[in-house]
C-alpha cells in the first residue's frame, strides 16, 4: 500500500487504531467486567435446610422474572393466601380449590417442598364460617370437615402444614379471643391437630405465629401449650415463628434465646414469614426513602438472624427459613398497612439487596 502524502498515513493509523479499540480493548473490557460480576449463587444451595418463600398467585403468573427467580434461589413454597380458608372454603358446601391447585402442581413440577397456611386462623375466613348459626356439635363438624377436607386433598404434595396460626393474643399470655375459642372452648388447638393427623398421618404440623421471639408472654404460653401437647399426646411436630422483625427490634439476644428456648422442645424449627422491616407497623414512618446505610443496616441483620437459626437450631431441627415474599415490589406490609418498608432481600426491580449477601453470609456462619 502506498501511502502519497502524510495526511492519508495519519488517516490510515486513525482507522486502524479505532478498529483496535472497537474490536479489541471494549469486548476485553466487556469480558473483563463480565467475569468479575459476582457468579450467580442459590440460597438453597449454599444452605443445608430449606429456604423458602411465600407465594403470592398475583405474581406466580404473571412475572416471569419473579418465578425464575424463585426457582433458582429456594427450595420450598408457602402459600401466601390461597389455601386459607377464606378463599379455599368461601361457601359452606362449596371449595374453590382452583389457585392452590395450580401452586401444589408448581411445585410438583419444579420439585419445591410445599408448607400448607393456614388450616385454622381467626383472619381470612370466610363470612360463613365465622357466623355460622348452629350449636356446638355442628360447628365442631364445621371446623373438623373443614381441616380434613383440606389437608386430605394436599397430603401427597404438601410436606407440612400450618394447623393453627396466630391463637395466642398479644402482650398478655392468654389465648386470642377469636370465634374459634368462643365457640369451641381452648382445646380447640389440640383437637385441630388431631384432625389434621387423623387425616393426613405423614404430613408434618406446625403451630405458627408472630412476636415468640418478642413478646415473652406469648412465647411462655406457647410453650406451655407444646409441654401440655406432649403430656397429652397431642400430635404436634413443629413450631413456625413468623418473625416479622424490624432491623432495631427485637435485640439479637432475645431472637437467639427464643431459638434456644423453642430448639429444647425438639420440635421441628421453622422461620415461617422472615422480613425485616424499618418503620413500625401502624405508626408514622420513620424512614421515608431507602438509604445505602439502611441497606447495610439491613444486610447485618439478615446476616445475624440466619446465622443464629444456623448455629442454635440442631441440624435435625431445622425446618427451614422462609421469607415471606422474597421482593420488596410484592411484600405484603406495603400494600396491607399502607406505608413505605423494604423489608427481603430482592428490590422493586427484582434485583438483588445487600440484604441478599448478609442473608447468604448467615447461610455459612
Ligand atoms: O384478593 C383481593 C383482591 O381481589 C382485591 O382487589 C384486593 C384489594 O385490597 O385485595 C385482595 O386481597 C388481599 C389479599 O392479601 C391478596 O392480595 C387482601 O385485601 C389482603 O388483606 C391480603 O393480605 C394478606 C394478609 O396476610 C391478610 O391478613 C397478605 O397478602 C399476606 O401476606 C398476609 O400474610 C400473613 C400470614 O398469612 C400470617 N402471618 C402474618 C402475615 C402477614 O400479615
Amino acid at each position: 500500500m502506498n501511502f502519497n502524502t502524510q495526511l492519508q498515513r495519519k488517516l490510515f493509523a486513525t482507522v486502524i487504531l479505532n478498529v483496535f479499540i472497537a474490536f479489541v480493548i471494549i469486548p476485553f473490557i466487556g469480558y473483563s467486567q463480565q467475569s468479575i460480576k459476582p457468579k450467580p449463587g442459590r440460597l438453597a444451595a449454599i444452605a443445608h435446610f430449606p429456604i423458602g418463600s411465600a407465594v403470592g398467585m398475583r405474581w406466580l403468573e404473571r412475572d416471569s422474572v419473579m418465578v425464575s427467580l424463585l426457582k433458582s434461589d429456594f427450595n420450598s413454597i408457602t402459600a401466601e393466601n390461597c389455601m386459607k380458608p377464606a378463599l379455599i372454603h368461601p361457601e359452606q358446601n362449596r371449595f374453590n380449590w382452583t389457585d392452590a391447585d395450580k401452586l401444589a402442581e408448581f411445585c410438583e413440577k419444579y420439585n419445591f417442598r410445599l408448607h400448607g397456611h393456614t388450616l385454622i386462623w381467626h383472619s381470612q375466613v370466610p363470612e360463613w364460617m365465622e357466623k355460622f348459626q348452629g350449636d356446638s356439635t355442628a360447628f365442631e363438624a364445621v371446623f373438623k370437615d373443614h381441616i380434613q377436607t383440606v389437608i386430605s386433598r394436599y397430603k401427597e404434595q404438601t410436606k407440612s402444614w400450618d394447623v393453627v396460626n396466630e391463637a395466642i393474643a398479644d402482650n398478655n399470655g392468654k389465648w386470642r379471643k377469636t370465634f374459634w375459642l368462643e365457640r369451641l372452648g381452648k382445646d380447640y388447638i389440640a383437637r385441630a391437630f388431631r384432625y389434621a393427623r387423623e387425616a393426613a398421618p405423614a404430613v408434618k404440623l406446625f403451630y405458627n405465629d408472630y412476636s415468640l421471639e418478642s413478646d415473652s408472654l406469648k412465647r411462655k404460653l406457647a410453650l406451655k401449650m407444646v409441654d401440655s401437647f406432649r403430656k397429652q399426646g397431642v400430635p404436634i411436630d413443629g413450631i413456625g415463628l413468623q418473625m416479622h422483625i424490624r432491623v432495631d427490634h427485637p435485640s439479637l439476644k432475645e431472637i437467639e434465646e427464643t431459638f434456644t428456648k423453642f430448639a429444647q422442645t425438639g420440635l421441628l424449627i421453622h422461620i415461617s414469614e422472615l422480613d425485616i422491616s424499618f418503620n413500625e407497623f401502624k405508626k408514622e414512618p420513620r424512614f421515608k426513602a431507602f438509604t445505602p446505610e439502611m441497606a447495610d443496616r439491613q444486610k447485618q441483620r439478615y446476616e445475624d438472624v440466619v446465622s443464629a437459626y444456623n448455629r442454635i437450631i440442631p441440624k435435625n431441627q431445622q425446618y427451614g427459613i422462609t421469607i415471606w415474599g422474597f421482593a420488596d415490589k410484592y411484600n405484603w406490609i406495603r400494600p396491607f398497612f399502607k406505608q413505605p418498608d423494604w423489608p427481603v432481600v430482592y428490590d422493586d426491580s427484582l434485583q438483588r439487596k445487600p440484604a441478599w449477601y448478609g442473608f447468604s453470609n448467615g447461610l455459612t456462619k
